[in-house]
């Protein structure tokens, strides 16, 4: 992007650390302001925020919102676009992660995972329409490859990435021609910071992989990257970053 283009606007959520600052770090290189939302990682959002200003002045800021209070996504994208003047992408990158069987779930679970990992995505795409039309922007949703392939005792984990993908498919068609939304479907890439997956499940996990390893969140980046500045004439699809997992038996 030269100087003298108004500075496209990236929304990034759960951006604070992990793959959503991976995503911002990558979308900023490109030349995007970025908008980094965060929940409770304040003081990760904020080192980020410092950082990416630093190589360019005023290009991040960050953003509070719990994504399960909907009623307050309308006023997250207002205040996206009230400091940057407009949203070019909306990446869908937030997500509450925890398993749990069919005896298991109860509303709490369907409230949080479902919550998390599709309704706000789509109320989020829904405030922020207007602006990705008036920018000829594009969506994209940060699924898993377990949406068509479930991880046994994740039920509504993969009900809810499920969910995501199926949006992804119904708001490429109802948002085209202007709005292309993608997906990227990550496999193993960045083992949750809790002990939720112990050692012997990390290897049950990678034997399945065949390229025998952790993706990285870089990975996930550069498949975002590719879809916001790349791939023009691309939408309703998703890009598997799984190693192989995706296709192994
Ligand atoms: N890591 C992997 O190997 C892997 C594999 C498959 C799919 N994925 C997908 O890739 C994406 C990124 O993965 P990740 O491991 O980096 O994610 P993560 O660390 O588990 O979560 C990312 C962020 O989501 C935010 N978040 C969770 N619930 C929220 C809520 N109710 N409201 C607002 N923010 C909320 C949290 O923000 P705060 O910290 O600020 O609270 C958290 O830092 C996710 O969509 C995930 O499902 C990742």
């Amino acid at each position: 992007m030269t100087n003298h283009q108004p500075q496209k606007v990236a929304l990034v959520t759960g951006a604070a650390k992990r793959v959503g600052a991976a995503i911002a770090r990558r979308l900023h290189r490109e030349g995007f302001a970025i908008a980094i939302h965060y929940r409770a990682s304040k003081t990760d959002a904020s080192a980020l925020v410092e950082s990416l200003n630093a190589i360019r002045a005023q290009s991040a800021a960050a953003f509070q919102a719990d994504l399960l209070k909907t009623e307050m996504l309308g006023a997250l994208v207002e205040s996206v676009t009230a400091r940057f003047g407009r949203i070019d992408v909306l990446v869908n990158n937030a997500s509450t992660f925890y398993g749990g069987t069919l005896a298991s779930v109860d509303e709490t679970a369907w409230h949080e995972l479902i919550g998390s990992n599709l309704k706000a995505p789509l109320f989020l795409s829904k405030a922020c329409a207007p602006r990705l039309q008036a920018s000829g922007g594009c969506i994209v949703n940060i699924t898993d490859i377990h949406a068509e392939r479930p991880m046994s005792n994740y039920v509504v984990y993969n009900v809810a990435k499920a969910g995501l993908r199926g949006l992804t498919h119904a708001l490429a068609c109802d948002l085209a021609p202007t709005i292309r939304v993608n997906a990227v479907a990550p496999g193993p890439i960045h083992w949750p910071d809790d002990d939720q997956i112990d050692a012997t499940e990390k290897s049950r996990i990678l034997e399945h992989v065949p390229l025998k390893r952790e993706g990285g969140v870089d990975q996930i980046a550069e498949a975002v990257k590719y879809l916001v500045c790349d791939a023009t004439y691309v939408t309703g699809q998703t890009i598997n970053v799984d190693g192989g997992r995706s296709v192994a038996i």
